[in-house]
């Protein structure tokens, strides 16, 4: 066994979210300021693997015996293992992030993704993208039943893509790099759980939420083509006409409204909530001039953490 290490990096979604785990489309491109990042080193248990989690302040064991409450990133290295019929090797697995949890920006997923990536390779069997994004999405299932695989894809693939989900990954050009200000709004909300009010929601009210879905799946179209052309401006108008219809799903919360607010009085282009909502983070479309004044009012307005970012 040597040694490994193995990264991956954070997601944003541009437009789409929610709509996309119906079949509609959804953009997203990857968050490369902030990364999860997995250390494999021979471990000194016989047949278990130690993973020390840093930023979620816990010690995991996989032994041969699965535990009925195993952590999901225990389930992943045990499958991993699975897949490759080799028997549980002494490791230990010392994994950190700075994405933050729960807040849209694709942590699991990453967090899955350099894990497992890093496994491998200090099995030296590394893994293609593809199987890696197969097992990563079998992992985001045990967190939130029915996700897209938008988070897994982008994630494993470093890619901005346009998903459709069951489809063929696609990816696509930008006219011109993309300004973007991120605000978090330290409130953490876990995906299934907006996830699974979308559907309730749907199930009350069919016809009006699949109006609001189809609507969304429209705006991902324009927005594709606003991208292809640089045309931030008017990707700043579809990112509040998304933001509008996300709010009719019920996923906008008083602090990621306040936020949107704020990038706007500060001059942003457009703005929205960007991942399950409810909470995590929120994207302000921007200049390069108007960035910092975006990102100065994004911290007035309450905002945990901000990254001013480019994508494209
Ligand atoms: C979460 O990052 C994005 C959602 O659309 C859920 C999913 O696609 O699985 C809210």
């Amino acid at each position: 066994m040597q040694g490994a290490r193995a990264t991956a990096p954070g997601k944003i979604i541009l437009f789409g979210e929610h709509a996309v785990v119906y079949g509609q489309p959804a953009i997203a491109v990857p968050l490369r300021d902030v990364r999860a990042s997995a250390v494999v080193t021979p471990g000194s248990v016989p047949g278990s693997v130690v993973l020390v989690a840093a930023n979620l302040a816990r010690t995991l064991v996989l032994r041969k015996t699965p535990d009925p409450n195993e952590h999901a990133l225990v389930i992943a290295v045990r499958r991993l293992l699975d897949y490759f019929g080799q028997p549980i090797p002494p490791l230990q697995i010392t994994l950190s992030s700075t994405i933050p949890i729960a807040s849209g920006l694709g942590s699991g997923a990453a967090a899955t993704a350099a894990v497992l990536r890093a496994v491998s390779l200090a099995l030296g069997m590394p893994l293609s993208a593809e199987t890696l994004n197969t097992l990563v999405y079998e992992i985001e299932k045990l967190h939130h039943g029915t996700p897209s695989g938008i988070d897994n894809t982008v994630v494993v693939y470093e890619q901005p893509v346009y998903f459709i989900r069951n489809q063929p990954i696609e990816t696509f050009a930008f006219g011109q790099p993309i300004h973007m200000v991120v605000g978090d709004t330290g409130v953490a909300s876990p995906t299934h759980l907006a996830v699974g009010d979308v559907r309730a929601l749907r199930e009350r009210q069919p016809e009006q939420t699949d109006a609001l879905i189809r609507e969304i799946g429209a705006i991902v179209q324009q927005a594709r083509a606003a991208i292809g052309a640089g045309d931030v401006r008017q990707l700043g108008a579809l990112a509040l006409q998304n933001h509008a219809l996300l709010r009719a799903l019920t996923v906008s919360s008083p602090e990621l409204e306040r936020l949107v607010e704020a990038a706007m009085d500060a001059g942003a282009y457009g703005a929205k909530l960007s991942g399950g909502g409810r909470g995590g983070n929120m994207i302000a479309f921007v200049t390069p001039e108007m960035s910092s004044a975006v990102s100065d009012a994004l911290a007035a307005a309450g905002a945990a953490r901000v990254i001013r970012t480019v994508v494209g």
